[in-house]
């Protein structure tokens, strides 16, 4: 029978050999801080799966998790903590990363952690007792606002997904202090790592993929998701409102016609359906839009398989629409009156992503900037639902 340590020992080991841990200060605070006593209950095989293991659901739906342990240490490898320094973590779950964030901090530093539910709290508390860390401090709070009571902070990471960087983070760095957070940029969710360059001014370190719930509270949103009318079917568009694009009702019923094929000059895998080909579509053009739909359909088969569902990426256009497909390889189809026009755009923007290097959230840089009252937006950039401009480059940046 294996032990929680042998448990603990094998998961480090696999995070140092797939590169996900290389700082040995991150390497040390994952053996010292041991994530079963932040998950009670659960077999040590369990408790050391490198998965996410949800801990509150609402509704059906998962508000809260002790996050996948390869997350964790990408993200830490991205804030790059050091001893001393003073960081808030938004999003305290059930503590296990400010308990990792506490050991790399050491005693001359601080870790302050908030979670908007009350009960979460209390269990970050508890877990941190049973687990004999120090250092933490655990509040209540919606983390919108930040935590301007212990600011200034070296370090800021949401362990939550937001889709606008909000200016109170920013204000609550220091002049050079690093904000990380689960950014969801056209659809795409993105781990960005930002160094603050000026007063409200943030260049991003490195980029990963990530997947993380959302904030709730104040800086809560929506989503632009919707179902199709038929039912079974969700539709994430990259854009909001865009002009020229088909309706609900509209793409439901160019859906079910069969579709005419076109070679693609790549074929796709899932993983590029929010990262690489997928991110530079949707960057490039906002009537990109990704299809979640179930196994048995008709299209079902045709699409990539994504965790018990079907999905595709695809362009919309006013009457039609064109989706990349796993099945035939290498395939676009298009539907409906003017979904040649729309295969025409996916294929173009496939062809450019291919001959750029299939690059990937990796290769993103971003700038976000905190306009000052009446600071437009110039040509370009995307402004996100905080109201920070940014704006996005490939292959330029360091990370
Ligand atoms: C993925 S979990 C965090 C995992 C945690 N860091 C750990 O190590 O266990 C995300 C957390 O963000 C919290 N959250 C959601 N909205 C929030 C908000 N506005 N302010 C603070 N916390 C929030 C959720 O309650 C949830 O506990």
């Amino acid at each position: 029978m294996r032990t929680a340590d042998d448990e603990r020992a094998r998961l480090i080991d696999d995070l140092v050999r797939d590169g996900r841990v290389y700082d040995p200060r991150i390497r040390a605070a994952l053996d010292a801080v041991p994530r079963h006593l932040f998950l009670p209950g659960l077999d040590p095989g369990a408790a050391y799966a490198d998965e996410a293991v949800p801990i509150k659901t609402d509704g059906g739906v998962t508000v809260s998790s002790v996050s996948q342990p390869s997350m964790v240490a990408i993200m830490l490898e991205q804030l790059a903590p050091a001893p001393g320094h003073r960081v808030l973590e938004i999003g305290a779950g059930a503590g296990w990363n400010a308990g990792l964030l506490a050991h790399v901090v050491g005693p001359a530093g601080s870790v302050t952690t908030v979670d908007i539910d009350a009960d979460l709290v209390d269990g970050t508390r508890d877990n941190l007792a049973a687990a004999g860390v120090q250092g933490v401090t655990a509040v209540v709070g919606d983390g919108a606002g930040g935590y301007p009571a212990a600011a200034p902070y070296d370090r800021i990471e949401l362990t939550v997904g937001s889709t606008g960087v909000r200016p109170e983070w920013v204000t609550q760095l220091t002049p050079d202090g690093r904000l990380l957070l689960p950014l969801t940029v056209r659809g795409s969710q993105l781990s960005v790592a930002f160094d603050r360059t000026g007063p409200d001014r943030l260049v991003s370190a490195s980029v990963r993929s990530c997947a993380f719930v959302r904030l709730r509270g104040a800086g809560a949103d929506p989503g632009a998701d919707a179902a199709l009318p038929g039912g079974g079917w969700t539709v994430q568009p990259a854009g909001r409102d865009v002009p020229g694009t088909a309706d609900l009702p509209t793409l439901e019923r160019v859906l079910r016609e069969p579709g005419g094929d076109r070679a693609a000059p790549a074929p796709g895998s899932v993983s590029d359906l929010w990262d690489g080909l997928g991110l530079w579509c949707a960057l490039a053009d906002p009537g990109v839009l990704r299809l979640l739909g179930p196994e048995d359909s008709r299209l079902g088969p045709a699409l990539f398989a994504v965790a018990g569902a079907r999905a595709a990426l695809g362009i919309a256009t006013a009457e039609g629409c064109a989706l990349l497909l796993a099945d035939p390889a290498a395939t676009v189809r298009a539907f409906g009156p003017d979904g040649d026009a729309a295969a025409e755009r996916l294929l173009a923007l496939a062809d450019g992503w291919v001959r750029a290097g299939r690059p990937h959230a990796a290769d993103l840089r971003i700038e976000a900037v905190v306009p000052a009252p009446g600071d437009g937006p110039a040509p370009g950039e995307i402004v996100d639902t905080a109201g920070t401009r940014l704006r996005i480059s490939w292959g330029t940046g360091p990370g």
